[in-house]
């Protein structure tokens, strides 16, 4: 078959980069242009030394690329940017879009969070990328919209949850962490090695944009409260919900949906997910253990957030909307130590 040809709009950041990764050892994939912004006319080599042993385009700005014969752009971008360069790109063109500007269809919930949008046009075109969930629209979609990292941990295990009516929906809490490489590559005080070093912090404690999604997805409102830790890679979310059934009528809902899932697993009663297990892959860990109030149980989810977060759940998105098997180029064990 002809190799699919991609852009990485973006591809100096570190979803950008996760991305490369991936798209280089994908088996029907051909890199055509990698685009930057204030590291346009680099070589990517400069930035990240690991790319060192394989010949790939300079970083361009994005007027530099020509679009005719490309089949997917990658938007690896800061939200608002992403919409108006999406905006500007041939029809011809499928978007995968890492951002959060498409995730959300109700626009007045976007603009809540993150101000006027500007490209409400081509939302309805939009499909949202939790992949396990959303897998028959993906297919037909010409634009789709990545969730957020922390969002995919949280909805992966309560969806099925509440499809299957087995939780309380008004009564959910998540407590999620995530490391560094969360909050992306630009300079920010807070991500200082001495500030975030060595330390564990809450943020956006009243409220943080991801919940609208989330929101958006499961009906209802929610508890989330988002966590820095000092590492570089991963999100453990841990969630406490109100069961409406026993514990193993909801064990045996997680497990039915996704037990023929290549990415998603329900560990083993008892096994407690960690970060370190997913690290550099596309995978979900997911248990529910007893919860320590009666009729309460706890969930622990761990992702990659620049993996199944966002860089991996992207390749998977990609191979479903190119009708190849969903698992190309994904199917990795964790680094790990
Ligand atoms: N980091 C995560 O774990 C994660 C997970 C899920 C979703 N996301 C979302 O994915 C998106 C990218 O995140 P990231 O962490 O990769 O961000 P990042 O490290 O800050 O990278 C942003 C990239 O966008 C480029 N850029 C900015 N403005 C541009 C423009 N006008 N034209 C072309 N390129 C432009 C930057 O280029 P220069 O380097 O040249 O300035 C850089 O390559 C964000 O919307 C983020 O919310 C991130």
């Amino acid at each position: 078959m002809n190799k699919i040809s991609a852009v990485i709009i973006g591809a100096s950041g570190y979803t950008g980069a996760e991305l490369l990764r991936l798209l280089l050892v994908h088996p029907h994939v051909e890199i055509k242009a990698l685009v930057a912004d204030s590291n346009a006319g680099k070589e990517i080599t400069d930035i990240y030394p690991h790319f060192a042993v394989t010949k790939l385009p300079k970083l361009l700005k994005l007027d530099e690329v020509d679009f005719k014969g490309i089949d997917v752009a990658f938007c690896c971008l800061p939200h608002a940017t992403s919409q108006k360069i999406i905006k500007s790109l041939p029809k011809t063109v499928k978007v995968i879009d890492l951002a959060a500007d498409f995730r959300i269809q109700d626009i007045a919930l976007y603009e809540k969070w993150y101000g006027e949008h500007f490209a409400k046009d081509i939302q309805p075109e939009a499909v949202y990328g939790l992949t396990e969930i959303h897998r028959e629209k993906i297919k037909k979609a010409r634009i789709v919209a990545c969730p957020g990292c922390y969002p995919t941990s949280i909805l992966l295990p309560l969806l099925p949850l509440v499809a299957a009516n087995a939780i309380d929906k008004d009564e959910i809490i998540a407590d999620s962490k995530s490391g560094v490489t969360g909050a992306g590559r630009s300079l920010k005080q807070h991500l200082l090695f001495t500030e975030a070093n060595e330390g564990v912090s809450a943020y956006s404690v009243t409220g943080h944009r991801h919940s609208a999604e989330v929101v958006e997805q499961l009906g209802t409102n929610f508890t989330f409260v988002p966590h820095l830790i000092p590492m570089n890679r991963g999100i453990i979310s841990t969630i406490y919900v109100k069961l409406k059934t026993d514990l193993a009528t909801a064990r045996k809902a997680l497990e039915d949906k996704y037990k023929n899932e290549p990415f998603v697993k329900v560990l083993a009663n008892g096994a407690i997910p960690a970060t370190h297990s997913v690290r550099g892959t596309n995978y979900c860990l997911i248990n529910i253990f007893e919860g320590q109030k009666p009729g309460n149980a706890t969930i622990v989810s761990v992702i990659d957030n620049l993996n199944k977060g966002s860089s991996g759940q992207a390749v998977q998105n990609m191979n479903i909307m190119f009708n190849l098997p969903e698992t190309t180029g994904l199917l990795e064990t964790a680094i790990f130590p």
